[in-house]
């Protein structure tokens, strides 16, 4: 990036502090961090970690002036590049002219998290307009948004399609009955029918419609014509499931294609995300190497233990080389039965038979103490999984796969899709799914079936593992949660 001079004002921090001296005079606008000894504002624009050191010979500014650049203040500032004096950064803005352009009353910032002091994370979710002001927060952000780049540039380099699928549907693509309602009814006047029940016939799409849990069913006709295709949009789930890990409107990337087997799909998920995580370490330097300190800080309070055992750039480093280990979840459930947690009662869930569900504590056990690297399990118990997911032929498991992570637990659920009309007919019937609802879906096995498979992935869990940020909370810039939907 060239820097620009000072008609132009467009220049960036980051390109600023890589330049070099140069007498000629440029201009920078950001927020104030720091003002210090009356002659040094560190100024930051969202760019990058690092502020700018600006430094003013406050004999040719006037004191009123000086007294409005206070932390959180909005300024425009003039001068030359100069070699620092100072240690920590190559150069400087010598200033010669300054300009406040939006004032921050001392006093009122004191009260917010804008202060210079420690602040929680739950503090700083409170106050999620500002948060992203915070070294964290903008460290998390803008490294969300090269993640978000860089799952595009993956499919796309890899020609898959963008699809857009709708985020009102009429189906319930997970089965789980996790909807969110759209309805204009107005709910002190509902209209009902013959039979006493609501009649959505009169609501606005004459139907009953929801927020979509998934894209999934919508992307699989596309598939069955593009061959390649992935969606990256906003999902939503009501689960009432206050955990670090869930949020009730999340982002997910769902690739699906076409003639690919189980097998491709787990080799399609692995290379997919050793590519996003790698970009991630190539482009988001310097928010890791501060995220990385953060995560040191954090963990200093907490026991032996629980600490990671490789820091945060080293954890990624190690998922972006090594090969994820694949396991049929047959064989999960008899490391899980055996193992020591089990056996001494330690999991709050113990698992006595083939069947059970798999719950995070085992997940994590696999990932975290047994195996030591991210694990795919598949084949699982098919009455545990969606009904859209191919029988094996034994008659009992599917052919799905779930992503385990370090810290996160799943990352990825797929699967490979039933192709067959009469199979999948009959799951439905035995699952009380709607067939008319989905009348669509089962077209797909009628017309030109074919082998097909994808996954979802969910991409705050992803943004959560690259930052090393524990709670999901805060790699997204407005949660939603059972209770919290401000902003
Ligand atoms: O395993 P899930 O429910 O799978 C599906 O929705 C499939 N239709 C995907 C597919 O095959 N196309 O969700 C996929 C991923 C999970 O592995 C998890 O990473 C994430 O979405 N996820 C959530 N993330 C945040 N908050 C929640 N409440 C989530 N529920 C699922
Ligand atoms: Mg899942």
């Amino acid at each position: 990036m060239t820097i620009k001079s000072s008609e132009m004002q467009e220049n960036r921090i980051k390109d600023i502090i890589a330049a070099n001296p140069s007498i000629t005079e440029i201009t920078i606008q950001g927020w104030v961090r720091a003002f210090r000894s009356n002659r040094f504002i560190a100024l930051n624009d969202g760019s990058t970690i690092k502020n700018l050191q600006c430094v003013v010979g406050f004999e040719n500014f006037k004191e009123t002036l000086l007294k409005k650049v206070t932390i959180g203040a909005a300024i425009k500032v003039t001068g030359s590049i100069v070699e620092s004096q100072g240690k920590g950064q190559k150069v400087e803005i010598q200033v010669s002219k300054l300009e406040v352009l939006g004032e921050a009353d001392p006093e009122e910032v004191k009260l917010t998290i804008l202060s210079p002091k420690r602040h929680s994370l739950e503090k700083l979710r409170e106050e999620a307009h500002l948060r992203v002001r915070t070294n964290t927060f903008s460290a998390i952000m803008r490294t969300r948004s090269k993640l978000a780049f860089a799952v595009h540039e993956y499919f796309q380099k890899n020609d898959f399609n963008y699809m857009h699928t709708p985020i009102i549907t009429g189906s319930d693509a997970e089965g789980a009955g996790e909807m969110f309602k759209v309805s204009t009814l107005n709910p002190k006047d509902l209209p009902l029918n013959k039979e006493g029940k609501i009649d959505y016939k009169k609501d606005f799409f004459e139907k009953e419609t929801n927020l979509t849990v998934s894209g999934q069913l919508e992307a699989e006709t596309y598939a069955m014509a593009l061959g390649k295709v992935y969606t990256f949009g906003p999902t939503f789930r009501a689960e009432n499931s206050n955990t670090s890990r869930h949020l009730a409107e999340f982002w997910m990337i769902e690739p699906e294609v076409a003639f690919y087997d189980l097998d491709q799909n787990m080799d399609l998920a692995e290379d997919f995300i050793k590519y996003v995580v790698n970009y991630a370490i190539e482009n988001c330097k310097d928010d890791l190497e501060f995220l990385e300190q953060r995560l040191l800080q954090e963990e200093k309070s907490k026991p032996q233990a629980e600490r990671s055992e490789m820091s945060l750039r080293d954890k990624l480093a190690f998922i972006g080389k090594n090969n994820f280990k694949r396991v049929s979840y047959s064989e999960a459930i008899d490391i899980l039965r055996n193992s020591k947690p089990n056996k001494k009662k330690k999991f709050k869930y113990l698992i006595n038979e083939w069947g059970a569900d798999l719950q995070s504590e085992h997940e994590r056990f696999l990932v975290e103490k047994h195996f030591k690297c991210p694990v795919i399990l598949f084949d699982y118990p098919a009455n545990i999984k969606a009904f859209y997911m191919r029988l094996n032929d034994d008659g009992k498991t599917v052919r799905a796969m779930d992503v385990l992570f370090p810290g996160i637990g799943e990352i990825v659920g797929g699967s490979q899709r039933e192709e067959r009309y009469d199979v999948l007919r009959q799951k439905m019937t035995d699952l009380d799914i709607d067939e008319e609802e989905l009348y669509w879906y089962l077209d797909l096995r009628k017309f030109g079936t074919a082998v097909h498979s994808g996954f979802g992935l969910g991409f705050e869990r992803l943004v959560q593992f690259v930052t090393g940020m524990g709670n999901i909370r805060d790699v997204i810039p407005y949660p939603r949660t059972p209770g919290n939907a401000s902003f």
